[in-house]
């Protein structure tokens, strides 16, 4: 009896797992189809591109490995932040300035330039309005 209801349970916690991770990835999917109607870059790059110029030194970003920071604000449901960096208002245009050029928006922010270009500025825009 024990026995039967130990393998119950298991079988329970297991579907659960899969319906949780299931969930995950559909928010994602949705999140990112979302984010590239809003901005029009390519949020995988997006990522991608985050870790390759070391926005983590500063920053926590879900779903960026390693990213847990805390220089910089998080950047945890980007997309619903009503301003950049408390100064400009919160838009695809206004972001992806920021992230390209940070001190023409704000010349005393401690947030260094890291010569991002045009196209990887606007894939971590992307990738970030899909933080919500
Ligand atoms: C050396 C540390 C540092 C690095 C590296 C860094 N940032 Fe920042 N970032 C900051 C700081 C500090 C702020 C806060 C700026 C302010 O309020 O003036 C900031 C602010 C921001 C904001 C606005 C956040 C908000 O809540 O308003 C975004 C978006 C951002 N950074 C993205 C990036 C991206 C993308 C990268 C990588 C290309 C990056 N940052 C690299 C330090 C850094």
């Amino acid at each position: 009896m024990k026995y039967r209801i130990a393998i119950v349970s298991a079988m329970l916690a297991s579907f659960m797992l899969l319906f949780a991770a299931g969930c995950a990835q559909y928010t994602e999917a949705k999140n990112f189809r979302t984010a590239v109607e809003i901005v029009g870059g390519d949020p995988h790059a997006g990522r991608e591109a985050i870790q390759r110029y070391g926005c983590k030194a500063c920053h926590t970003i879900p779903g960026v490995p390693g990213a847990n920071a805390t220089v910089g604000p998080s950047l945890d449901k980007f997309a619903n932040r009503s301003f950049i960096a408390g100064e400009v208002p919160n838009n695809p245009t206004s972001l992806i300035h920021w992230i390209e050029k940070p001190h023409d928006v704000e010349p005393r922010t401690a947030m260094p330039d890291m010569g991002v270009s045009e196209k990887d500025s606007k894939d971590i825009a992307t990738y970030l309005y899909s933080l919500r």
